[in-house]
């Protein structure tokens, strides 16, 4: 039975005064609900890790190096995510691999950094607004998983999130039949490579364009097991009631 997930993205928003809606995230999770992880900017990491102490709600990083160390000024590794105390870390957001040239290897050696340091990895994937109109969605997806996904997933170190660029930050969002088409699709080829153990341990979360009145019927995809939520993650008002529509 896999554990539904709902991951907010906070990206380059925020603010610490906005960590107060921790505590509202933790009041409003039943103790068999969903489980809630919040990725703030690093600059409040540290401080998401006090608010969120003695409740059930995670902490993420919202990308990490590859290396442990060094000289790479504005980066944070993983073992320093760990250390303060966050168990989470997205990496192959669209938004780095367009912005920072992130190549799936490079995502692939993020995540075997982030497994060293014992955090779970939330791989992102996706097709472009091209690759939908020019019908390789699929395609796509299959280099993408198999570029970013290192070998040794499991369900506890990895959570896979199909992202859809064109859908992220838009209001555009895919047919529940779209959304159903690539899961399915990822399952199945998370299955040939790691076998059904693994895969059906495994969390699939949908994310772009998330929103409290959309979220309740992407939940009911079969292969959906939670979103990631950038902008509606901001608020406790937006990211409730879409936690509790996963319970
Ligand atoms: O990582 C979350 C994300 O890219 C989706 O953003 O604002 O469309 O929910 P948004």
């Amino acid at each position: 039975m896999r554990r539904k997930l709902a991951t907010g993205n906070w990206k380059m928003n925020g603010s610490l005064a906005g960590l107060d809606m921790l505590a509202d995230v933790a009041t409003a999770m039943g103790s068999d609900s969903a489980e809630a992880v919040i990725c703030p900017p690093s600059a409040y990491l540290m401080p998401a890790v006090t608010a969120a102490q003695g409740t059930s709600v995670g902490i993420g990083a919202q990308d990490c190096h590859t290396e442990s160390k060094g000289a790479f000024t504005g980066d944070i590794s993983a073992p320093m995510i760990k250390d303060i105390g966050a168990t989470y870390v997205i990496v192959g957001h669209s938004e780095r691999r367009e912005a920072h040239a992130e190549s799936d290897a490079d995502v692939a050696r993020k995540a075997q950094a982030a497994w060293a340091a014992d955090l779970t990895a939330i791989i992102c994937i996706g097709e472009s607004e091209a690759d939908r109109s020019a019908g390789t969605t699929l395609d796509v997806i299959a280099k993408q998983l198999a570029g970013s996904l290192p070998d040794g997933c499991t369900g506890d170190n990895t959570v896979v999130a199909y992202e859809p660029i064109w859908a992220i930050g838009t209001g555009k969002i895919p047919t529940l039949d779209q959304i159903i088409e690539v899961h399915d699709f990822i399952r199945a080829e998370l299955a040939k490579r790691f076998g059904s153990d693994v895969t059906d341990a495994l969390r699939l979360l949908y994310g772009g364009s998330v929103k409290p009145d959309n979220a309740a019927d992407i939940f009911k995809v079969e292969n959906v097991d939670g979103a990631l939520i950038g902008g509606a993650s901001l608020k406790a008002a937006d990211f409730v009631p879409i936690l509790k529509a996963l319970s």
